[in-house]
């Protein structure tokens, strides 16, 4: 298959790996990549965000699939004009894509598909803000309402703190002010043609910057996958993804669907399983980063035929996707000063030692070619790279992990190390 992927992360690199590992045969475009992808795809010089120049490179290259990675395009409506000229996509069109662009949208959604969510006051002034804070108590959860890169979200008992953030973002368009819900947190990606829907396998992502959870939301540091304290709670992890299809997925597609705008390509459920009950707390358009480095290397069922089965309103020929018992772990390596003010052009040293380690591979989410040929590779970002760790058990899917990520030199730059420590115990 001759596939284009779009984006620069390692999101996008873990999707290129997960499609090269199933056959050498397909022919794998990105725009724009990284210097990792670069040796796993053609790179491609296009802007992603214009869907008339991705249509045309689609159409010159005979491409069969445009996956899109990350939001903005989608939001943009890259994949509307791509269909419209009759191109399969993954990825759905900007006003689908609206569940991750407008969180005021996507509550109402899920209010008209009766989903269970927090309950959500919108604000647009400081007076309702101190309102919202009066009526749902702390602690205080504050949403921007637009797309935030991960930073848009603060939960605090500190009223000043969660204040100054919503006042932060009030003046570009309105907050809101949720309930706070407290349990762990999963994320539960879904493939969607617009009608059928099929389940990955669940994972958590550790979104906070530091050891213990401390520190500031982050895009994630880390993840694991799967949950196996899921069957505890549920029975067994299936029942879980039945419930959570049942009563939060389908719903969502099929009220997308009956307002015209129907949901083609990954719905990102982001949950917390409080003590009520199972609570969306986000939706996302795209696949889940660094949720997605760690289930497509579990996944044994042929990526792409999953993908251009959901761009071609096929998916219920598809049988439910199958995923190996092997367990994942992935940990980021982040720059110094992420995620405020990451420090960028340093040299990175070390990735083959670290890729030599068993059962690792390395996803590159910001790096950049050296200047002159033959030095390091440089981190151009905040996220540097993911060392992803597959294993028949968490303990050493961990040892590896770590044990790969301490063979990385790159001056200031800091990991958790705890990620994925309490199931491996
Ligand atoms: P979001 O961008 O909506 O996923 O929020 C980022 C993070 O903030 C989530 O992963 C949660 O850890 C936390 N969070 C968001 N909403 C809530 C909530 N209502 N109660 C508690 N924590 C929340
Ligand atoms: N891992 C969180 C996200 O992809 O939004």
């Amino acid at each position: 298959m001759k596939i284009l992927v779009l984006g620069s992360g390692a999101r996008e690199h873990a999707i290129i790996l997960a499609l090269r590992a199933e056959t050498a045969e397909h022919e794998i475009f990105v725009a724009p990549g990284n210097a990792g992808i670069a040796q796993d795809a053609t790179p491609v010089t296009l802007d992603m965000l214009d869907g008339a120049a991705v249509t045309s490179f689609a159409n010159e290259h005979a491409v069969d699939l445009v996956v899109v990675g990350p939001e903005a395009p989608l939001v943009a409506g890259v994949a509307d004009v791509l269909r419209a000229h009759g191109i399969p996509v993954f990825g759905p069109g900007k006003a689908a894509a609206q569940l991750e662009g407008s969180k005021s949208f996507a509550k109402r959604i899920m209010d008209a598909a009766g989903v269970p969510t927090g309950r959500a006051v919108r604000a647009t002034t400081t007076a309702q803000v101190e309102a919202a804070f009066d009526d749902l108590g702390a602690p205080h959860v504050v949403k921007a309402d637009g797309l935030a890169a991960g930073k848009g979200v603060i939960v605090t008992s500190d009223r000043a703190e969660a204040l100054a953030h919503a006042e932060h973002y009030l003046p570009s368009g309105p907050v809101l002010i949720e309930e706070f819900l407290s349990g762990p947190e999963v994320s539960l990606f879904f493939l969607s043609d617009g009608d059928t829907v099929r389940a990955l396998s669940p994972a958590q992502d550790f979104k906070r910057a530091l050891d213990g959870d401390a520190g500031p939301n982050t895009g994630g540091m880390g993840a694991y996958s799967p949950l196996p304290w899921l069957a505890d709670q549920f029975g067994s992890e299936q029942a879980f993804v039945e419930e959570v299809t049942r009563d939060v997925a389908l719903p969502v597609i099929r009220q997308l669907d009956e307002e015209g705008t129907p949901f083609i390509g990954l719905l990102y459920a982001g949950l917390i399983l409080t003590p009520a009950g199972v609570r969306v707390i986000e939706f996302n358009a795209r696949f889940g980063d660094p949720e997605t480095q760690i289930v497509l290397p579990r996944l044994v069922t042929p990526l792409s035929e999953l993908l251009f089965a959901a761009a071609s309103g096929t998916l219920e020929d598809q049988p439910e996707p199958v995923f190996s018992d092997d367990v994942a772990i992935t940990v980021v390596l982040a720059s110094e000063g992420y995620p405020e003010a990451p420090q960028t052009g340093r040299p990175i040293e070390g990735l083959a030692d670290a890729a030599a380690v068993e059962g690792v591979r390395l996803v590159h989410a910001a790096t950049a070619s050296p200047d002159a040929p033959g030095g390091s590779l440089i981190a151009t970002g905040g996220r540097v790279l993911n060392v992803v760790a597959v294993a028949s058990d968490f303990r050493t899917a961990r040892d590896r992990a770590y044990e790969a990520i301490g063979r990385i030199t790159l001056e200031g730059s800091h990991f958790r190390t705890d990620i994925a420590a309490r199931v491996a115990e």
